[in-house]
């Protein structure tokens, strides 16, 4: 059974089974199957943030849990509930078709709802977790679904428990999201190049659909389009470093990139380390760095997980030694 259509980056690997899941019962009757109980197993969802390196001797299992519904409507918020299998842009463009604000700065994300609060997905100075609400989840050993609120998920930047101490444990069947009716909404239009974008519109006073409408068209600027080309965004995460760390980068080079986090840390721009380094637009073995965002590695088609590996490694290396900054990976290594 070919991954080709279950991984971003398009890699044409197979696993031995593949199954794919409408709804919760559907896991509870695989759950007794030997295909499930003497095999590893992999839980995808779009596949927008793996790496696959091999073929897998095992079932995959794909999340494909539909759903969608209002479950409370006050006068300051609304309880949107989705099925963890469902595609995540088309649940934001429904947010939005509703008029409800939270999510408009997170369009086009590739993936599904489920995969989102795996690694609490961010852009444009928002992340999931302050609209998330809770979700509800499969406990594998057991087959019982629990509820996680926020604080139980342990979110950090692209980060939560089930990246941690619980990966691999759960199966995400659903997520609520606590949304805002669009009279009550603050819009976040302070990162990067949002504002400029609505300016050039002539758009004075936006809506939750122009902030949308405006991260869509910046998004397709800067970012491939996994349909046409092979990737998973981000392939690392972006570093943080001591702010004596940065005040030395700073020194050396003015112009670096740096957000400051607290009193002594500071974010720094992996695109921009990457790029610095000399490897934008580089190519070797079917992949490649893409030549607009330097922190997206591509499969330009003919392409591999191994060639993607290595090539990220020399990336590593070489960011390492010029600025001695470490770069962790975004995307997760199957
Ligand atoms: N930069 C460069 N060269 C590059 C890329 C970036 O100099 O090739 C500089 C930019 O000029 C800017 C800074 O680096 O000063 C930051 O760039 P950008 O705003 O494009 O965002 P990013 O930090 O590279 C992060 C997320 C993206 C998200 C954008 C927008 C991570 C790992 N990535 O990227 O998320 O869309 O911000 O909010 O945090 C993803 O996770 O898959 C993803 C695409």
């Amino acid at each position: 059974q070919s991954l080709k259509p279950f991984n971003t980056f398009g890699f044409d690997l197979s696993a031995k089974y593949l199954v794919e899941l409408r709804s919760v019962a559907d896991f509870l009757e695989l759950r007794s199957t030997w295909q499930w109980k003497d095999q590893p197993h992999l839980i995808i969802g779009g596949g927008s943030n793996i790496l696959l390196r091999h073929h897998f001797e095992g079932l995959v299992v794909i999340n494909r849990m539909q759903g969608l519904e209002i479950i409370e409507k006050q006068e300051d918020f609304v309880l949107v509930k989705a099925g963890a299998g469902m595609n995540w842009h088309e649940f934001v463009l429904f947010s939005i078709e509703q008029n409800l604000g939270g999510l408009e700065n997170l369009s086009l994300i590739p993936g599904t709802v489920g995969a989102a609060p795996m690694q609490n997905i961010g852009a444009y100075g928002v992340e999931i977790k302050e609209t998330f609400h809770s979700l509800e989840a499969v406990n594998l050993n057991t087959g019982e679904l629990e509820i996680f609120d926020t604080h139980a998920c342990q979110f950090g930047y692209r980060d939560s428990v089930f990246k941690a101490e619980l990966k691999d444990q759960y199966l995400i069947t659903s997520v609520t999201f606590k949304l805002v009716p669009a009279e009550k909404h603050r819009l976040s239009l302070e990162y990067g190049v949002i504002r400029q974008v609505l300016e050039e519109k002539n758009i004075i006073s936006p809506r939750i659909k122009d902030v949308s409408d405006a991260v869509i068209s910046i998004r397709q600027s800067k970012l491939p389009d996994p349909g046409k080309i092979g990737n998973s965004g981000s392939f690392f995460k972006n570093p943080t470093v001591s702010k004596e760390k940065y005040e030395q980068l700073k020194a050396e080079y003015p112009e670096i990139p740096g957000y400051v986090l607290d009193a002594d840390t500071v974010k720094l721009a992996a695109g921009w380390l990457i790029e610095k380094a000399g490897w934008k637009g580089y190519k070797e073995n079917g992949v490649g760095v893409h030549e607009k965002q330097a922190l997206v590695l591509v499969n330009h088609g003919e392409g591999s997980g191994k060639a993607i590996e290595i090539l990220a490694k020399k990336i590593q290396d070489s960011v390492l030694d010029q600025f001695g900054v470490a770069l962790n990976p975004e995307v997760n290594f199957i």
